[in-house]
C-alpha cells in the first residue's frame, strides 16, 4: 500500500473492502437500535450482534483485541466508551452508546451511535444531537488540500460553543488492515500541532466524544469502562470516512 508520511494510502479496491466492512457494522447497529427498549439487558445487544457477524460472515474486531472480551461496547449516561455488556437492563431515559467493529476480508469497520432509551430528557436529546452534528461538521472538513486538524477544530469549535467539552483522553484514528492506523484524530486541537494535509486515500475512523460537565476521564477498576469523572451525561459518534477526490465518503452508511 502506498504510505504518505507513514499513513497508508487505499487505493479503490481497499476503499471498496472498507466500504463493505462498514457497510456492514452500520446495518448491524441500525438492527441493535430497533431492538433497543426499556427492560433489554445490554450482553442481549451482544448475542444479537454476534448472531448478525455469523450472518454477515464477518469477525467482530473488538473482541480479543488488547484483551477486550466483547464485540460491541455498550456505553451507558455517564460511560463514555469500553463498556461491557453486561446483565443491566436498560431504563427509560438512558441513553446507551454503541461502538462496534468488524473484520471483513482482512478490513477494518468501525462506527458508533449514541441512542435514546425511550423517553429522554431535553439536556439528553440536545447532547445526542449537538455530538452528532459535530461529527457531521468534523466530517465535513475531510478533504484533500485541509489539514488533519481542521477535522478536529471544527467539532471542537462547534461543541465548545454549545457549552459541552470534548474528551481529550480517547481520539479517532485511521483505520484499514489494522483497527487502529495512523494517524490519531483528535477531537480537539492539539497544543503544538504539526500540519498534515489530508491525502486521497486516507480512510479515517472520526469519533467525537462529548460530555456536558467537564473532559474529565475515570477509567473503572475493570480497566475499560471510561466514565465522566462528574458523572454528567456523555454521547459518542463515530463514522468511518474515506477521502475522495470528490470529498468525503462516509463508509459506515448502511
Ligand atoms: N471505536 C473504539 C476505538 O476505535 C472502540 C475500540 S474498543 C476496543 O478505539 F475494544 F477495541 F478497544
Ligand atoms: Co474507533
Amino acid at each position: 500500500m502506498k504510505k504518505f508520511r507513514g499513513i497508508f494510502l487505499k487505493n479503490d479496491y481497499e476503499i471498496g473492502l472498507l466500504r463493505e466492512a462498514n457497510r456492514i457494522v452500520a446495518l448491524i447497529l441500525q438492527k441493535l437500535g430497533e431492538h433497543l427498549k426499556p427492560g433489554i439487558k445490554t450482553i442481549e445487544l451482544e448475542e444479537l450482534a454476534i448472531d448478525l457477524c455469523h450472518k454477515y460472515r464477518v469477525k467482530p474486531a473488538f473482541k480479543g483485541y488488547h484483551g477486550y472480551p466483547y464485540a460491541l461496547c455498550c456505553s451507558v449516561n455517564e460511560q463514555i466508551v469500553h463498556s461491557f455488556p453486561s446483565q443491566r437492563r436498560l431504563e427509560e431515559g438512558d441513553i446507551i452508546s454503541i461502538d462496534m467493529g468488524v473484520i471483513y476480508q482482512g478490513f477494518y469497520g468501525d462506527s458508533a451511535l449514541t441512542f435514546p432509551v425511550g423517553q429522554i430528557s431535553h439536556e439528553a436529546s440536545r447532547l445526542l444531537r449537538v455530538t452528532e452534528e459535530s461529527l457531521y461538521r468534523g466530517i465535513a472538513e475531510a478533504k484533500v488540500g485541509n489539514d488533519l486538524y481542521d477535522i478536529s477544530r471544527a467539532i471542537q469549535t462547534y461543541v465548545e460553543e454549545i457549552g459541552y467539552h470534548v474528551i481529550k483522553r480517547f481520539v479517532g484514528h485511521g483505520i484499514g488492515t489494522k483497527l487502529h492506523e495512523k494517524p490519531e484524530v483528535p477531537n480537539f486541537v492539539p497544543k503544538r500541532a504539526l500540519r498534515l494535509p489530508l491525502k486521497k486515500g486516507m480512510v479515517l475512523a472520526i469519533e467525537p466524544m462529548v460530555a456536558v460537565g467537564n473532559d474529565q476521564v475515570e477509567v473503572l477498576s475493570d480497566k475499560w469502562t471510561a466514565i465522566t469523572r462528574d458523572k454528567s451525561l456523555s454521547a459518542h459518534f463515530e463514522h468511518t470516512i474515506a477521502i475522495t477526490k470528490q470529498g468525503p465518503l462516509i463508509l459506515s452508511k448502511p
